[in-house]
């Protein structure tokens, strides 16, 4: 039987990508993002169960969408948290609103999606989730506090929930990348913020991970192989961890 994968962010970016991989491995996949016609063509390439458009940080929207995916799959097997925001800001100058906008989709999202769906993972004794985080939630990140701050926040989520859920046979982890050339990201660079070479040389690869490097790690996360592999924070980020 097909495994249906609910994945949040797949308009675009490493949420596409995974989708596509997914559905390319057999899996049911289920697409959301506020982007309603780039999530119509990312369905096509996905052969998508289905698809729902909307804002994540609108709790009726989240209950709506769950129910909707459940209904399409009967049941949601994989929850795959990946939709996230960043915002580079000094501390003293990060707008207000910005504190709530990036928790709430970040962390809170990921624990009210997980607070849906557990349900059903248990009475069927198997589940998938896996959370998107961030190198910058590991090591932390200057002038991204806010962000790293919400990543770290899914270690915990990760970690306990792990703990929680393993007699049901449910697995729960936690991928970090480093840079990816998305556009969360592109506009740090573009824009003068960031400096390309300066943060390349940091990283010990001196390059940037691409979406597929992720996509085939959350593609064995999802697997039956992976069934022994849960409450850990896996740094998929070319050597940037390690200093
Ligand atoms: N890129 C990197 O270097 C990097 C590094 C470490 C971790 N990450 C993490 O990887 C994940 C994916 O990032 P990405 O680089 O692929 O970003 P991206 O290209 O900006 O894609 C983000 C996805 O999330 C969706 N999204 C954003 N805000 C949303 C909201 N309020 N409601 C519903 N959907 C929303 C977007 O949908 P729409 O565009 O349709 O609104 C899009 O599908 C994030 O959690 C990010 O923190 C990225």
């Amino acid at each position: 039987m097909a495994r249906a994968a609910l994945i949040t962010g797949s308009s675009g970016g490493i949420g596409a990508d995974i989708a596509l991989k997914l559905s390319q491995n057999g899996f049911k996949v289920f697409l959301t993002g506020r982007n309603e016609s780039r999530l119509i063509e990312q369905a096509k390439k996905c052969s998508a169960i289905g698809y729902m458009a909307g804002d994540l940080s609108d709790d009726n929207f989240l209950e709506l969408l769950f129910r909707s995916a459940k209904d399409k799959f009967g049941q949601i097997d994989i929850l795959i948290n990946n939709a996230g925001s960043y915002v580079w800001s000094p501390v003293e100058k990060t707008d207000k609103s910005k504190i709530d906008e990036i928790f709430r989709l970040n962390l809170q999202v990921p624990y009210k999606l997980c607070r849906l769906a557990v349900s059903d993972m248990k009475f069927n004794k198997w589940g998938r989730i896996v959370n998107i985080g961030s190198i910058s939630g590991i090591v932390g990140e200057a002038n991204a506090s806010l962000y790293s701050a919400s990543k770290a926040g899914l270690i915990g989520l990760t970690k306990a929930l792990a703990l929680e859920l393993a007699e049901h046979n449910i697995t729960v982890n936690l991928v970090n990348p480093g840079w990816v050339k998305t556009e969360m990201v592109e506009p740090l660079f573009t824009d003068g913020i960031l400096d390309e070479a300066e943060q390349m040389d940091m990283i010990p690869q001196r390059r940037w991970i691409e979406p597929c490097e992720i996509s085939a790690l959350v593609n064995y996360l999802a697997s039956e192989d992976a069934r022994g592999i849960t409450g850990q924070s896996i740094n998929l980020c070319a050597g940037l961890s390690l200093g």
